[in-house]
């Protein structure tokens, strides 16, 4: 166990509801915990959030750095995501960070150091990928700036709600580098080409108005509404099958990756799929019966 982990385990503490919570907590992967009694990680806040609790809601917490990403934030995060990923009890995970900044990219002050062997070697920022393997639904909740790997990791999630005040921004360029965890590909993937090169070889950021114009994100807010708006609609995700979310948000993200022909018969195939499941015959019967469904994701 590194260094940073074996601290970790001391600090990394969360509220468990009940037994089965603690189940899933310890059998998440890559948990490193061994006390999981109740407290906090040092760069991030965790919570449960909504009417039923199903909603996972982690808070960047570096406020004096504006939530940079280094390296210990980085493992708590994708230690968290995890440990949401696996617990049944969590329909969806709410990302945010404070009203001044989402997050403002990767640290700098930890980056300048930092020499080609280390970090080709070191494969840095690989593990940033984690984010996009979380197969429940992550909804990023942005406020302030979303810059550098701030962007890129909203981007990572599967919507991102915005405050009227936030931006996005691929400023690597001011400082010397390019954007190293797909501010390139997903911003030309999400806004297209021209805006995409207008982002990355300015590194201007752009407004929450011409995010939501450009398809960067799907809704914005008054500021302080975001986060609740985020977890409501975890709240609504959550109330359909568990297990049909998953495919839903396998088949989106396939579109990414795929041909449109190879895109269509993947999705054709879940679909086919979904009829193995008691959960399709028991939200067809449901809504020819008049009554809401009793999922069992099974
Ligand atoms: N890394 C490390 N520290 C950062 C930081 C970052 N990315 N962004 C802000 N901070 C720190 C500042 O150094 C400052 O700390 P001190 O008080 O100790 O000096 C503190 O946060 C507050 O920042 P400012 O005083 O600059 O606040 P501001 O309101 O005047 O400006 C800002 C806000 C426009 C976001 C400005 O801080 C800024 O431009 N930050 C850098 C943004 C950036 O270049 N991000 C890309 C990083 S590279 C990357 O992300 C690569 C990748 O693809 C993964």
């Amino acid at each position: 166990m590194s260094e940073s982990i074996a601290s970790l385990s001391k600090l990394a503490i969360i509220e468990i509801s009940d037994e089965s919570d603690k189940t899933n907590l310890a059998s998440a992967r890559n948990v490193h915990h061994t006390n999981l009694a109740a407290a906090t990680y040092a760069t991030l806040k965790i919570e449960k959030k909504g009417e039923k609790s199903n909603v996972g809601l982690i808070t960047l917490n570096r406020p004096k750095a504006l939530n940079a990403l280094n390296a210990e934030l980085m493992t708590e995060l994708a230690e968290c995501l995890s440990i949401f990923d696996n617990d049944k009890s969590i329909a969806a995970i709410v990302l945010t960070g404070s009203q001044k900044a989402f997050a403002a990219g990767a640290d700098i002050k930890e980056m300048i150091p930092q020499q080609f062997a280390n970090v080709w070697g070191g494969g840095f920022l690989e593990n940033w990928t984690q984010v996009s393997k979380v197969r429940k639904p992550v909804i990023a909740a942005v406020n302030g700036h979303a810059l550098g790997g701030g962007c890129e990791l909203a981007m990572m999630c599967d919507i991102i709600y915005a405050g009227e005040n936030a931006s996005f921004g691929q400023p690597e360029i001011k400082i010397g580098t390019i954007p190293g965890a797909g501010g390139s590909q997903r911003t030309a993937r999400v806004v297209g080409k021209s805006l995409a090169m207008e982002m990355c070889l300015t590194g201007d950021p752009i407004t929450a108005q011409d995010a939501l114009k450009s398809g960067l994100v799907s809704k914005i807010f008054p500021p302080e509404t975001v986060v609740d708006e985020a977890v409501k609609l975890g709240e609504r995700i959550g109330k359909n099958s568990p297990l049909i979310v998953l495919m839903a948000k396998e088949a989106v993200n396939r579109s990414y990756e795929l041909s449109l022909q190879e895109g269509l018969n993947f999705e054709r195939r879940l679909f086919h799929t979904s009829f193995a499941t008691n959960d399709r015959r028991e939200g067809m019967t449901a809504f020819s019966e008049k009554r809401k469904p009793n999922w069992t994701s099974s």
